[in-house]
């Protein structure tokens, strides 16, 4: 057995204790939280600056563009960005922006091609982001082609993800930014499967979103129907890398689950008496299941009280036949639902909440330490008064 199953398998004995003892993994004491910090938009912008614009974040996965010249538009934190995987099987980020007058140089989706051409007068750029042609050359005159590339980000390829940091020139260590995450994501083999689809919603301040995947103490009341079933509430387990975290959720059948297994297996056998929700900071989530894997992730908005979602989903293999297709599909809508129904519905009740003025701060118990190393951790990277170094799980 690894190194890293026999974590898994003692995180899992720990969560049977916690079932079997009527207990959860639990902070010291509890942690309030300014209501300000999901209202204030100077809070809003110095999150953007400090941790939007200065981390790595997930910008695809390696799933979304697996072959030579495909290539990924979107949007993100309000910056255009294109990635493309080039001719050697690397990868490439830049603004998706012509450098003549700064047109969007491709709409937003996914697509393969090598060379990109511009809409509005037709300059032609290569998928290594570099300027090939300039349309009627003679009349436009002369430039410095050199000059005129895309504007490259700093990009890394790691764990079947593909991280970008919207910062030009700000480069970063992917391995030392994920830390003991890179393990979990590596044992997955993410690159290799296969990349199902994505549903967009939309939700509160990016925090409200977020702290909604670090506890399960909202399951019974929030989901009774569609998370409550398979999950026990306010059950969990957490470990930390940095700020990134692996959430526990034991199942209620933890117990019949394990039981019929040799104990030292239990670490190879996720979701099979109980589950992880792992967050990457500061906005992913992702949710490993046999049938099918869940990446969430939150980009704030122009304002404090919005977040765009991107639900992503993976599976293992492609679909066989067109049942199996429309299965995914009706999965990926299902988990949507359960997302922006149940989830997202609460959460834009509670930004109506915040901003009424009627509390101070919100209060995360003992219980809910996932959320506590959370906020904990966003205000450190502000420079606030919480810790003056990252906190310990
Ligand atoms: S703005 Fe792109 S070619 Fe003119
Ligand atoms: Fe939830």
């Amino acid at each position: 057995m690894s190194e890293y199953h026999d974590i898994i398998g003692r995180e899992a004995e720990k969560m049977l204790e916690y079932v079997e003892t009527g207990t959860t993994d639990s902070a010291e004491s509890s942690f309030e939280v300014p209501a300000a910090a999901y209202t204030d938009p100077e809070i809003f912008a110095r999150e953007k600056s400090e941790i939007f614009l200065k981390m790595p974040l997930l910008a695809a996965l390696s799933a979304e563009i697996p072959n030579p010249g495909d290539y990924k538009a979107m949007e993100l934190v309000g910056k255009p960005i294109l990635i493309t995987r080039k001719s050697d099987g690397t990868v490439a980020a830049m603004y998706n922006v012509c450098t003549h007058r700064g047109m969007m140089l491709t709409p937003e989706g996914h697509g393969s091609k090598k060379r990109f051409s511009c809409p509005y007068h037709a300059w032609t750029f290569g998928n290594d982001g570099k300027l090939i042609g300039v349309a009627e050359p003679q009349k436009f005159g002369p430039i410095c082609k050199e000059e005129r590339n895309l504007t490259a980000l700093p990009v890394a390829e790691a764990g079947g993800i593909i991280w970008v940091c919207l910062t030009q020139g700000l480069e970063f260590d992917i391995e030392k930014h994920l830390d003991g995450m890179l393990a979990d994501l590596e044992v997955y083999d993410l690159a290799s499967w296969h990349f199902c689809g994505q549903r967009r919603i939309y939700g509160p301040n990016w925090k409200i979103a977020y702290d909604g995947y670090l506890e399960g103490y909202h399951f019974a009341a929030a989901h009774p129907e569609t998370i409550h079933p398979r999950s026990f509430s306010n059950i969990m387990h957490f470990t930390a890398f940095g700020p990134h975290m692996r959430v526990g959720y034991p199942q209620n059948r933890i117990k019949e689950a394990l039981g019929a297994l040799p104990r030292e297996t239990w670490g190879e056998h996720e979701n099979e008496g109980y589950d992880f929700v792992r967050t990457i900071f500061p906005n992913v989530s992702i949710f490993f299941a046999p049938e099918i894997t869940q990446i969430a992730q939150l980009i704030p908005s122009e304002t404090p009280d919005k977040n765009i979602t991107n639900l992503m989903f993976l599976r293992r293999d492609p679909p066989k036949d067109d049942t199996d297709a429309a299965s995914i599909e009706g999965m990926m809508d299902w988990l949507r639902d359960v997302v922006n129904d149940e989830d997202y519905g609460v959460g834009l009740q509670v930004q109506k909440g915040l901003e009424s003025g009627a509390v101070k701060s919100v209060i995360f118990g003992r219980n809910e330490r996932g959320n506590q190393y959370f906020h904990k951790y966003v205000d450190y990277l502000l420079g606030g008064t919480t810790n003056a170094a990252p906190p310990e799980l």
